[in-house]
């Protein structure tokens, strides 16, 4: 199959993107791939809504780009936060267009939330479940476009360059080409081929690396893998965003998210003992970045011996609670938690990559002809931590980009001959499962425990040996084994565990999401870590 723009991923990115390029080619065909049903992303569970300058009298652009920084402790590019927070607002306002819907108050203005970390009220959301409400604006937007084809149940393996025409391709290779991809049709089982002039990938972020994980189950790093085997640049992977409050439910490895927005409308964290505690680690309380408050929490559980704290709503307004957060409030009672006499268990959990895939100002990567945006990217946004809400307003912008640039792009190039079908000489069906599962309980649990919040030299060694054992098996099994979603996924997270803890080590000091006890301030030398 040959199609002018290949998509891989159906999140906001990869379909905001989509739109904007069949909007000005319409006489070009744009394929939008996406390995299980088309609403399935991190996108969907997006609660607490956008962070975009709306209200100008209250705000500025100056105060979103000044909280970006504080948040990003000294590692965002200011050029880059400039573009996300000044092209923002034209950005929402198409989204709005294609008929997203975001509450506004009687004054027929829009409701604005507080996250950590911003110094005004500034989260435009629709309830708790803004995610869910832009996956289905803009996918109607997409099912009205002739020349958009999406494709789901495809399972994209690799991507295509000079490699698989026989060619030695390195980091050093100066020009390396991507053609296209081979991807696991999930319905015929079989690898097709799918050569582009232009390929996009959006294919979100990692939480599944780690045990307790806010992200569902698709988010397992595919897009960083492949541009790591094809040899392309990949950043800041040790930046892994712990959400500070997910529900605390034993047993429940994708955890439920209690938007950052109760705390912005007045939920208190308060230990096992009911005790109020984030005054001793930050003036601005439950509502500082989260890298500050997921540490915070960390340490209280540490100190009680508990694997939760609270977070108290019980003097909250309850209708006012209802209304803005229905989804949170159902979702507490169905487990017997009534916010207005319980307080809910909570503990962080693996929410956000802030590094990945490294891309300029116009998403391109290192690999011609391959763009990148969204959650898999690298922008130089989010620095050492991302701003709450910051992310769906950054996969907008730069989706533009991609879409700016792409479309001149394509004009100087073809697809790729002689590309060979995919090769699966000498292997078998998988005989044993089990292989796969254990080895992916085994890496997460690898990831949790010396790789999570809190980092020591001697951990990360640790970790890094048991991740050369898992590397070794997985590799042999994938060589003699037909290729299923599983094995994929599960090579693809090693890669980024291996990626984690790469640039962990290389990280010589604490900054933003990155501590080590062992190296507990920052460095004088800012800089970022490219592998
Ligand atoms: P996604 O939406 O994750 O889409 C990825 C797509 O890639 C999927 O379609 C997937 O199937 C596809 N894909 C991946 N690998 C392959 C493959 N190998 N083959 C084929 N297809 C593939 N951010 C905010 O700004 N505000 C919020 O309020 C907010 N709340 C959040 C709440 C939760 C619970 C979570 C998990 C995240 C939240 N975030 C929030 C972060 C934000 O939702 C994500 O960063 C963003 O939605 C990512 O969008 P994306 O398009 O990059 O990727
Ligand atoms: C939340 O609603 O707390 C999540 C917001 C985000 O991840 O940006």
């Amino acid at each position: 199959m040959q199609t002018d723009f290949l998509v891989i991923g159906s999140g906001i990115a990869g379909l905001t993107y989509a739109l904007k390029v069949a909007e000005y080619y319409p006489d070009k065909k744009i394929t939008i791939i996406t390995k299980t049903r088309e609403d399935e992303t991190n996108t969907k569970y997006a609660q607490g809504g956008v962070a975009v300058v709306n209200d100008l009298e209250n705000d500025s652009f100056e105060k979103h780009i000044e909280d970006t920084l504080i948040a990003g402790d000294g590692l965002c590019n200011q050029h880059i936060v400039e573009i996300v927070v000044k092209e923002g607002p034209k950005r929402v306002h198409e989204i709005i267009e294609w008929g997203a819907n975001f509450d506004k108050n009687p004054d027929g203005e829009y409701s604005l939330g507080r996250e950590g970390g911003h110094s005004e009220f500034r989260v435009i959301h629709h309830k708790d479940v803004t995610g869910k409400e832009i996956e289905r604006a803009l996918l109607n937007a997409i099912h009205k476009k002739p020349n958009i084809e999406l494709v789901t149940h495809c399972f994209v393996v690799d991507l295509i360059t000079q490699h698989h025409l026989g060619y030695l391709v390195t980091k050093s290779t100066p020009d390396i080409e991507c053609y296209g991809v081979y991807v696991l049709n999930l319905q015929t089982k079989q690898i097709e081929k799918i050569l582009s002039r232009v390929t996009l990938l959006a294919t979100g972020g990692n939480g599944q690396v780690y045990r307790s994980t806010t992200n569902p189950s698709i988010a397992t790093g595919d897009g960083v893998a492949m541009v790591y085997r094809a040899k392309g640049r990949i950043e800041n992977m040790e930046f892994i965003q712990f959400h500070p409050t997910a529900l605390y439910q034993p047993g429940v490895n994708n955890s439920f998210l209690i938007t950052e927005a109760v705390r912005g409308d007045g939920g208190i964290l308060r230990n096992i003992h009911g005790e109020e505690f984030m005054h001793k680690y930050d003036h601005r309380l439950s509502l500082a970045p989260r890298d500050i408050v997921a540490r915070a929490i960390d340490s209280e559980m540490k100190i009680t011996g508990t694997e939760y704290v609270y977070l108290d709503c019980r003097h909250m307004d309850h209708e006012k609670f209802v209304h803005h957060f229905p989804n949170i409030y159902e979702k507490c009672l169905s487990i017997g938690i009534d916010i207005r006499k319980d307080m809910i268990p909570i503990a962080p959990s693996a929410h956000y990559s802030c590094g990945g895939i490294k891309t300029n100002e116009w998403g391109r990567t290192s690999i011609n002809n391959l763009y990148a945006c969204g959650e898999c990217a690298s922008t130089g946004l989010h620095g050492a931590n991302r701003l709450a809400s910051n992310s769906l307003l950054e996969a907008m912008v730069f989706a533009h980009r991609c879409y700016q640039d792409a479309v001149k792009k394509i004009s100087y190039t073809a697809f790729k001959e002689d590309v060979p079908d995919w090769n699966a000489a000498g292997t078998t069906a998988p005989r044993e499962m089990i292989l796969i599962t254990q080895s992916l309980k085994e890496l997460k649990q690898i990831m949790s425990d010396y790789v999570g919040i809190v980092r020591t030299n001697e951990r990360l060694q640790r970790a890094s040996r048991r991740l050369d054992i898992l590397h070794e098996e997985t590799e042999a099994l994938y060589q003699k084994t037909e290729v299923s979603p599983q094995l994929c996924e599960l090579r693809n997270l090693i890669t980024v565990g291996y990626l984690i803890v790469k640039a962990a080590d290389f990280r010589k000091e604490s900054r933003g999401l990155h501590y080590n006890t062992d190296y507990p301030y920052k460095a004088a030398l800012v800089q970022n870590i490219v592998l």
